[in-house]
Parts: C-alpha cells; sequence; structure tokens
C-alpha cells in the first residue's frame, strides 16, 4: 500500500479516508494517532494489527467537543462537563460509562468489551477539522508500533507505518509531547489511570478530590487502564533511569560506566560533562513542560544499533514532570536508579 503524506489543508482527503473505513494517523497536541472511525469494526480491527497491540487494550474515541458525552455515553455526571469546558481541546481523556444500545453505538472492539469508553477532544485544529469533516468519533491509540516510543513527528509515523496505513496527516511537530491524561470518572473519587498533559495539581483544582491509580504509585498491583500494564516506550538499548540529588552526583556515576555503547540522555546545559559518551539533552529540568515536549523523540533518536546502555536523568515528579517519570518508568522496565 502506498501511504499518502497529507498536509493541514487535506482535512478533507483525510476525513473521506476515515468515512471508507481507511486509517490515517493523525496529528494531536499530545502525539500522533492512528485513527479510524471508530463505527467502522473492520478498520478497528485493522489499528489492532498494524501496531501489533494486544486485543484486551481498549482505544480512546476522539470527538469534536462535549456535545459528544451524551451522544457516545450514558450516566456522564457533571464533573464530565466541569471539566470538559475547562480542558477541551486538551489532553485530557475522561473515562465514562458507554452507551451499549441504540444505533449507531461505539462497539465492543473499540472498548475491548469494557462497559465504560475513553473519549477526549484533541487541539490541534487540523485533526479537530478532519473529525468534524468525518461525522464520526475517531478511534485512535499512539501512532507508534506497540512497545515503542509514541510518534511525536509525521517522520516518526512514517518510519513506523509507511505502507501500512492509507495516510499521515503531517500536522508539525506535537506541543506536549506526551499523551494524554487519563481520568475516571466512574468511580468516587475520580481516580488518575494515566498521568499526561493535564496535571494532578489542575486537576485537584477543578474536583475537590482526585485520587492516582493504585498501579501508578504501588509495585505490584494492576494499573486499570489495560494498556499501562505493558512495557512501553522502550528503545532496543537497556534504559537506566538515574534519581539524583543534583547534576554532579549524576556525572560521577556515568563516569564509571563504560564508554562503549553509552549513551547519556541529560538536561540542557549538562550535555559537556561526559566525554567520550554519546550525549543528548532532552530538555530542562527545572522546566518538566520542556522535558516532556523531547522525551519520545530522544528515545527514538537513541535506538540505534550501536547503543546498548542509555543512562537517563530522573525529573522531580512536580506537574507534567509525573508524567515523564511514568513513561521513563515504563521505558527502563519499571526500575529507577536512586542514587
Ligand atoms: O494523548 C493521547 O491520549 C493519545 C492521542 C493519540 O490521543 N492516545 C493514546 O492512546 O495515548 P493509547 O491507545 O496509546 O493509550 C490509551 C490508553 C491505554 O492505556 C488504554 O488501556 C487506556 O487508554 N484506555 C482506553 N480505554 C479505556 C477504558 N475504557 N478504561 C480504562 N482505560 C482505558
Ligand atoms: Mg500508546
Amino acid at each position: 500500500m502506498k501511504t499518502l503524506l497529507l498536509t493541514s489543508a487535506e482535512a478533507e482527503k483525510a476525513a473521506s479516508i476515515l468515512r471508507s473505513g481507511g486509517l490515517v494517523a493523525l496529528p494531536t497536541e499530545t502525539v500522533y494517532g492512528l485513527g479510524a472511525s471508530a463505527l467502522e469494526e473492520e478498520a478497528v480491527k485493522r489499528i489492532f494489527e498494524v501496531k501489533g497491540r494486544p486485543q484486551d487494550n481498549p482505544l480512546i474515541i476522539h470527538v469534536a467537543g462535549p456535545e459528544a458525552l451524551s451522544e457516545w455515553c450514558e450516566a456522564v455526571p457533571e464533573s464530565a462537563y466541569i471539566l470538559a469546558e475547562r480542558y477541551w481541546p486538551g489532553p485530557l481523556t475522561l473515562v465514562l460509562r458507554c452507551r451499549k444500545t441504540g444505533e449507531p453505538h461505539i462497539p465492543d472492539r473499540v472498548t475491548a468489551g469494557l462497559d465504560t469508553v475513553a473519549v477526549r477532544c484533541p487541539d490541534h485544529p487540523a485533526t479537530l477539522e478532519v473529525i468534524r469533516l468525518a461525522g464520526v468519533p475517531v478511534a485512535a491509540p499512539s501512532a507508534n508500533l506497540s512497545g515503542k516510543p509514541s510518534t511525536t513527528t509525521a517522520l516518526h509515523c512514517l518510519h513506523d507505518l509507511e505502507g501500512k496505513v492509507e495516510a499521515i496527516l503531517d500536522g508539525g511537530p506535537c506541543r506536549v509531547g506526551l499523551e494524554s491524561t487519563i481520568l475516571d470518572l466512574t468511580v468516587t473519587p475520580p481516580r488518575v489511570l494515566r498521568p499526561g498533559g493535564i496535571t494532578l495539581e489542575q486537576l485537584r483544582e477543578s474536583l475537590r478530590e482526585v485520587e492516582l491509580d493504585r498501579g501508578l504509585v504501588l509495585p505490584g498491583e494492576t494499573p486499570k487502564a489495560p494498556g499501562m500494564k505493558y512495557r512501553h516506550y522502550a528503545p532496543s538499548a537497556e534504559l537506566t533511569l538515574v534519581r539524583c540529588r543534583d547534576a554532579e552526583a549524576f556525572i560521577q556515576y556515568a563516569k564509571g560506566v563504560p564508554d562503549e555503547g553509552t549513551a547519556v540522555l541529560c538536561w540542557t546545559g549538562e550535555e559537556n560533562a561526559f566525554p567520550g559518551k554519546q550525549v543528548l539533552a532532552y530538555g530542562r529540568g527545572d522546566e518538566p513542560e520542556t522535558l516532556a515536549a523531547h522525551v519520545f523523540a530522544a528515545l527514538r533518536e537513541l535506538d540505534r544499533p550501536e547503543i546498548s546502555r542509555i543512562l537517563v536523568r530522573c525529573p522531580e515528579e512536580d506537574g507534567v514532570g509525573l508524567a515523564v517519570v511514568n513513561r521513563l518508568k515504563k521505558a527502563a522496565g519499571g526500575k529507577i536508579l536512586c542514587l
């Protein structure tokens, strides 16, 4: 199959591919998504095949705005409208009861048979236009092959998906750089299943009480979001996530690791402290948004045969830092080295 590369001005073309059951990689503010009409079961099935995604891992549906909540969900609590009003379009996914009857409704293939559905409204003008023109909810997981770092540019999508999907819409690099926050509104108090672009602090400003899923904080607990239990985002090299009090401690630790085959993923300003090793800075330690924006691109860049070991400087878990650390921990197979 020849994969078309579309520009932001070709939303109508992308929408018509989706309407006719094809797959299109679409830009969002978080990461690129691999989109299909959520109402076309065959197309949704192909998403799983193309990504090599386990069948038990449900997809997020992407909608044009809060009015879609009552269309695809039932028993929608007031809090959903408050949050959608405040943060949509934006990096917040809401888990709600899925309407299972009436036509059309979201098929089990999208929700992996759960009685809930994850819904979000992405903040990217071209993709919002595609959703509106297609006139259907768009089911879209991140556009990477399963297990690999998410894609934040059209070129990364092309690398993973060329020849396997009808089109990729190039909407430039993703602003946030890691996936949306997933908030489960079917439990009391609401629970964060995956940290992301909207922070726990922001959610706690809007809702009285918000919990973190135990699977995010306690080792050995199974996360409630099915996708959060898989190893993820991993380059081929072994990744060591290093938590340390300052740059000096990290530099000293890195000195003790052989240069050959080692890459260091550090913070901006520290690049010259690791002579003999491959070095890449992924953002500023005091600005976690910059780390979030570049972490996946950095992991992809270091996914090279000559690199067998990656040492990563771990940020603080405040604000978006919580999401950055969550993704890096997954890439490291759950381990974190505390100096
Ligand atoms: O920012 C994002 O959310 C991106 C862009 C493309 O929108 N999408 C994304 O999708 O990250 P994906 O498929 O890579 O991750 C979706 C996560 C998975 O961990 C999945 O298990 C969880 O959402 N999920 C989906 N539906 C769910 C549900 N009904 N209940 C709990 N978790 C759900
Ligand atoms: Mg993903």
